[in-house]
């Protein structure tokens, strides 16, 4: 856990320099913009610790799967995010010395994100070896109107010395991935040029074929005046860049603005990529970096009018909880339908892969929330357009009958996790993915996606769990075998309740969506199920009679669903009664004695409860909590949200809080000692959870808004944004009680505390109810 980032509103701020922080801040400093990203390198040389990281989504690299004893129906490949050409590097050369902060003394180095506006500022003193010192500030951006670009304005200003300074904008394509297998590059070169103040750098991914375009221009400011220069180009293998020497005078500020775009052969024909990079690269640099970084603004106060959430009397949680709605809006903007959410989103390549259930599970609800329906609906799209992959994926573990098994980690639809005991059983994904298609219709009343998507995934999932159960004849009932929960402290377990659980809702779901389409559009039902082939009679029955002949372990004594078969018979240690310096397990004890204790990485049982809340009462609930949450070690980041939202339903309102500081600030603090390798973008839409849903009480039931709020730890009151069917609401909840602003011409009825209310466009509400904290 660290604490040296400052507390502020809307900046995210880092006064010093300490080299030993500088990949932690890398991380947490990253820009993107959903279409591309990087993390917080420096413009010029660094030769100190560093995680170079430009990233482009969508482009991946299968690296070859390497385990130790393979087995059948193991991926072939691992598919990494790339780290991509380096577009922002501007090499800096006083006389003979490189500017390098690892190698002069560097005072009033300041860094600050400016999440408002939606880009990065750093400024420092340098004095290098021979004394001279020079102050530089610089600030760029991914912007997220030209999606394909970023600007950089980059300004030095001599303190005591007139001298030659040699400047050269570059782009690096000669890069690598820190965790590449046998430190193999994967970028080939396929074209370059270089001109007068500008450059290309065209490069092709090897296997995967994708070619990525990087452009850059530049144009060099004095005295506030563009500056005629002479370059010199400069060609390396994978590389181009142009050599400028100018001469600087003490006091007077030189400013270099570089442009940069990288267009993807995703989004371009192959053959007209270089010439395609050209256009883009002059559109920007004709609008300029000043008219660049205010549209950037505007776009980003577009995105916080949908999306902030205002804290007042903490300004530590209010700047926790808006760089998670920060990172989460930069990752992903829900434009392309063939993009995701990874785990660490652009600030780091850990993970590999851009989906995993994180984003059906966790990110869903923020999006639905957040923004415009269709950016969820692309990222259901998303899933239904990889529906033949994962049929195949099914297909080679044996199911048939276009059963679909949707992979645990990937990219193309691919499966590329290679732990048998996730890859082949953490199975409860495709629950997640069935899940978001009800959450996502249940929060707009979009039921037409069932007839155009929806049904076909619906159909080859249950088909999956439908197969994948069997017929216990000592049990006279169905059991699941061999699977692992979403707690990853034990795999291959049998009957695992949330899996079971999630598996019969998704058959029952699936029987619910057919007969819903079938009764809307009889004819579109008739073209799906010839497509898919199903045997409407047969094969409903048979989900039905899993349905209701479904073995769940339960302990009547306890009054708890167990979360798998034979987990009563471990040692059951309360974690607060283990000895500190053996957490976290992860890192502390060997995978063996994990998988044998009976510690919970995260929700379980409780995931399931979280989910389907509506069918259990409230004291079943309060059992299952007060019986695992004490056995859970949250080393999960998506653990804390799920507990944070169960205890605010069950009243516990302190503990309710004590869950969501877990990971207000997980990675702002640095909680987990782990940010140096990216943040976790995903588990941030949990802390946007534990908010709304949790503190804010939200639920949709009966196509209606509905909160049950109370006010936590030391706020003096909270404030969120909800979209919800075409309007816009602002929900206040204060010691005094609940305020909603409906700031769209659209009337709705909301229900607050169990009543409900008629709430006319441009409206306000106002319910009295003391909420103390
Ligand atoms: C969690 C998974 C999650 C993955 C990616 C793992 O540590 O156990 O539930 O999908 O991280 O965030």
């Amino acid at each position: 856990m660290k604490k040296y980032i400052k507390i502020d509103e809307w900046n995210i701020i880092e006064e010093g320099f300490d080299p030993h922080l500088n990949k932690i801040s890398e991380s947490i400093f990253s820009l993107g913009n959903g279409r591309m990203g990087q993390r917080a390198n420096f413009e010029e040389t660094y030769s100190g610790e560093t995680l170079p990281g430009n990233y482009v989504a969508g482009v991946y690299y299968p690296d070859k799967t390497r385990v130790g004893w393979w087995k059948n129906g193991y991926p072939e490949s691992f598919a990494k995010v790339l780290n991509a050409a380096n577009w922002i590097g501007i090499e800096i050369k006083i006389d003979y010395e490189t500017l390098d902060l690892d190698n002069c003394k560097v005072t009033d180095f300041k860094r600050v994100l400016n999440m408002k506006e939606g880009y990065l500022e750093r400024s420092f003193t340098a004095e290098l070896k021979s004394g001279k010192k020079l102050k530089v500030k610089a600030t760029r951006f991914c912007s997220i109107v030209d999606d394909e670009a970023g600007a950089i304005r980059y300004s030095l200003t001599p303190l005591n010395f007139d001298s030659a300074v040699t400047i050269t904008p570059f782009i690096d394509g000669d890069v690598k991935n820190q965790d590449a297998n046998y430190d193999e590059k994967f970028w080939d070169e396929v074209h370059k040029e270089t001109h007068h103040g500008s450059a290309y750098l065209n490069l092709r991914t090897k296997k995967t074929g994708f070619h990525v375009c990087t452009g850059m221009k530049f144009a060099i400011e004095q005295n506030g005046k563009i500056v005629e220069f002479s370059s010199v180009p400069v060609e390396r293998e994978k590389y181009v860049a142009n050599k400028v020497t100018l001469s600087v005078k003490e006091k007077q500020e030189t400013v270099i603005y570089k442009y940069a775009v990288n267009l993807s052969s995703e989004n371009h024909d192959k053959e007209l990529l270089v010439h395609e990079t050209k256009k883009v690269i002059e559109h920007i640099s004709q609008k300029g970096f000043a008219l660049m970084l205010k549209e950037q603004a505007q776009a980003w106060a577009a995105k916080w009018v949908e999306s902030d959430i205002v804290i007042e009397g903490d300004a530590s949680a209010q700047q926790g909880i808006r760089f998670n709605i920060f990172q989460l809006n930069q990752t992903y903007t829900g434009e392309d339908a063939r993009l995701n959410i990874g785990p660490k989103g652009f600030t780091g390549e850990k993970y590999g892969g851009s989906t995993y259930w994180d984003t059906e599970a966790y990110c869903v609800p923020f999006y639905l929330a957040t923004a415009d329906e269709q950016v969820t609906k692309n990222l259901l799209i998303y899933r239904y357009k990889q529906l033949d992959k994962a049929i195949e994926n099914a297909k080679k573990l044996g199911f048939k009958n276009g059963a679909a098994l949707y992979p645990m980690v990937t990219m193309n639809g691919e499966e590329c996790h290679n732990e048998w005991e996730i890859t082949f059983e953490e199975i409860h994904r495709n629950g997640a993915i069935a899940f978001a298609i009800y959450n996502y219709i249940r929060y707009t009343g979009d039921a037409q996606y069932l007839n155009d998507y929806g049904l076909e995934v619906l159909v080859a999932i249950a088909r999956f769990w439908s197969q994948r159960v069997n017929w216990s004849a000592d049990k006279s009932q169905y059991v699941m075998l061999g699977v692992t929960g979403p707690n990853e402290y034990e795999n291959n377990v049998n009957n695992n309740w949330y899996t079971s659980t999630i598996a019969t809702w998704c058959m029952e779901y699936a029987l619910e969506a057919l007969a819903t389409v079938k009764a809307s559009d009889a004819a579109k039902y008739a073209a799906i199920v010839k497509k898919i082939r199903f045997k409407e009679a047969e094969e409903s029955e048979q989900w039905q009679h899993i349905i209701d002949n479904m073995y769940y372990p339960v302990d009547e004594r306890l009054g708890v669903f167990l979360q798998q078969d034979g987990y009563l018979d471990k040692e059951l240690i309360l974690v607060k009664d283990l000895p500190a310096e053996d957490r976290p397990l992860n890192q502390k004890w060997s995978w063996d004695r994990i998988l044998r204790s009976c510690y919970i990485k995260q929700a379980d049982v409780l995931q399931g409860l979280y989910f389907l809340e509506d069918r259990y009462d409230l004291e079943t609930i309060r059992r299952n909590f007060d019986f695992y949450e004490p056995l859970t070690v949250h080393e999960s980041s998506l653990s804390p949200c799920v507990h944070a939202i169960l205890a605010a339903k069950l009243g516990d309102e302190t503990r309710a809080y004590e869950f969501y500081l877990r990971t207000a600030r997980l990675d702002l603090d640095d909680y987990n000692n782990d940010t140096e390798d990216g943040c976790h973008t995903t588990s941030m839409a949990g802390t946007w959870m534990s908010v709304v849903e949790g503190f804010g009480g939200m639920r949709v039931r009966d196509n209606q808004l509905q909160f049950h709020p109370f006010l936590p730890g030391k706020w003096a009151s909270f404030s969120f944004k909800v979209g919800f069917r075409g309007s816009l609401l602002n929900v206040k909840v204060s010691k005094e009680g609940v305020q909603i602003i409906n700031q769209s011409d659209k009337a709705l009825s909301v229900n607050v505390f169990d009543k409900h209310y008629d709430l006319a466009g441009n409206a306000q509400l106002i319910v009295e109810h003391a909420l103390a904290n």
